[in-house]
């Protein structure tokens, strides 16, 4: 049979090219050749594989595990031979369907030679591991589309974990071996024209649908490589998507309307992972639609509503280590840009002196995220950035400026249960001799733990009026009293 997807020269019955997967059960002899009177190598993978009694390939439950090795076994040999076979080339215009047929009609033909035979069930889950592994990231692929799936996260070939509603699960999905493994990395780097090796070890990059990806490879990797992908997701959680997850309260959301529409500077804190980036991109809901918004990030992923906005992306080093564009550099940039408000996605370096310049000297209603545990921690580790930068500044004077810069911040928390929320909302009120001041004007009070692991509690003012009331009244944001009266538990 002829197609454009076929290597002109194919045979079958030959040891497929690099890069290869060596089969579990072969891999001590994978790198050796066959010796005098033995068969071709992958003669004799074909010769063990066609050894399996044909009725135990399939639906035993009790036997579930062995039928998924040799299917694994299958699916390398089945493999390496695609790999023969594709004309690779072709792939990338190929349609999808095209491709599946394709597929299907080379392992079917292969099968034939080699005298397996499977059921219709795992013949079809074979096809789309198949096609998963010739064209996609292979054993990640069924985890990237899942929707329930926020992050990904592999510890070496055999332990790769998923998040999902906060928390961490071990899943059933493996790599062959840390090849394979190094195989799928190289894929999702070499497409987005970055490499990762020995000298080379780590890489952060952007995957085509937007997901943030990391990978650290041996040795830095000591028991194998280490991958994280935060997904991306096209729907962002909005205001109204956090207020109904119960991540913070009606009237959080108007008090933080309020505070974002006229121009308050706010600071969302919070450790990884807890929704740091969600909270800033719902804030920017609230951002004007007549204002000029630039934002600044290390991985694009804030997705902001409005008209005017300019996104830039900072760069790493090529190869020869030039070509760096840092966010400092995109700061500085963009303060001749015309900005109404700046949006850096994380504050983490030199460039907090620039964020700081720039919320105390006219482009007040910025927006960043820190790594931090509470607002006072944010403070510290702000002050900590400045000086680490490099400017010899007295701390009294860091403490100033960072005291009339920040107006706000919103401390986001991963709670034990898995839960994301808004565990308080501070005001920075000026300084009070050397230390910068602050009022915690709502929280959230945990109240105790339900037996099935869930926490309980409430969100709650905390009795103090907002610093901020009289210049909400004069943007017209006459938030009414009762909103900063604490609740009592239920
Ligand atoms: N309140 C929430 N309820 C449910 N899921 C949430 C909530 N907030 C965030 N998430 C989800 O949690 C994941 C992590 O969120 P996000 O990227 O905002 O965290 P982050 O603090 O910015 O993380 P990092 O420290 O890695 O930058 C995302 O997949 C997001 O969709
Ligand atoms: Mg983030």
């Amino acid at each position: 049979m002829f197609s454009k997807y076929r290597k002109t020269d194919a045979k079958s019955d030959t040891v497929a090219p690099e890069p290869k997967v060596a089969p579990k059960a072969s891999a001590e002899t994978s790198n050796t050749s066959a010796g005098p009177g033995e068969a071709p190598k992958a003669t004799r993978r074909a010769q063990e594989l066609e050894a399996v009694p044909k009725a135990e390939i399939g639906v035993s439950d009790e036997k579930e595990a062995k039928r998924r090795q040799r299917l694994d076994e299958l699916k390398t040999e089945m493999h390496n031979r695609l790999l023969d076979n594709l004309n690779l080339s072709a792939l990338e215009s190929a349609k999808e369907s095209e491709l599946r047929a394709e597929i299907n009609a080379i392992t079917s033909e292969q099968m034939a030679e080699m005298g397996v035979v499977l059921n219709r069930e795992d013949r079809q889950m074979l096809n789309v591991e198949l096609f998963d592994e010739v064209t996609g990231l292979g054993p990640l692929e069924p985890l990237l589309k899942d929707e329930t799936v926020n992050d990904i996260l592999v510890n070496g070939p055999n332990r790769i974990f998923v998040e999902r509603n906060g928390r961490l699960e071990l899943t059933d999905v493996r790599f062959k071996n840390e090849r394979h493994l190094l195989r799928i990395i190289d894929k999702i780097v070499s497409a987005v024209g970055r490499r990762v090796d020995e000298s080379n070890p780590y890489v952060d990059a952007r995957l085509k649908d937007g997901s943030r990806f990391n990978a650290m490879v041996p040795p830095v990797a000591v028991d194998g490589s280490l991958v994280s992908i935060r997904k991306f997701k096209k729907e962002k959680l909005g205001i109204d998507d956090l207020v109904g997850f119960g991540a913070f309260s009606e009237e959080m959301a108007a008090y933080l309307q309020a505070a974002v529409s006229t121009r308050l500077n706010v600071i969302v804190s919070g450790g990884t992972g807890s929704g740091k980036t969600t909270t800033l991109n719902a804030l920017s809901s609230f951002i004007d639609n007549k204002e000029r918004v630039l934002t600044i990030e290390d991985t694009a992923e804030l997705q902001l509503q409005q008209i005017h906005v300019g996104r830039m992306e900072s760069r790493p080093p090529n190869v020869e280590g030039k070509g760096a564009v840092t966010q400092r550099d995109c700061l500085r940039n963009a303060l001749r840009m015309r900005p109404d408000r700046i949006i850096v996605g994380e504050t983490r370096g030199e460039e907090v002196i620039d964020m700081l310049q720039a919320m105390n000297t006219g482009h007040d209603g910025s927006m960043t995220t820190i790594h931090a545990n509470s607002a006072r921690d944010a403070c510290s580790r702000l002050e900590n950035m400045v000086a680490m930068s490099g400017i010899e500044m007295p701390i009294k004077a860091v403490r100033a400026q960072i005291a009339s810069a920040v107006n706000l911040i919103v401390q986001a928390s991963r709670l034990q249960d898995g839960s994301r929320r808004m565990v308080s909302i501070t005001e920075v009120t000026g300084m009070e001799g050397e230390v910068i001041s602050m009022q915690e004007v709502f929280r959230f009070q945990r109240t105790g733990l339900r037996p099935d692991g869930k926490i309980i509690g409430h969100f709650t003012a905390c009795g103090v009026r907002s610093h901020y009331a009289e210049r909400f009244r004069q943007w017209g944001y006459d938030l009414p009293a009762a909103i900063y009266e604490p609740v009592a538990a239920e």
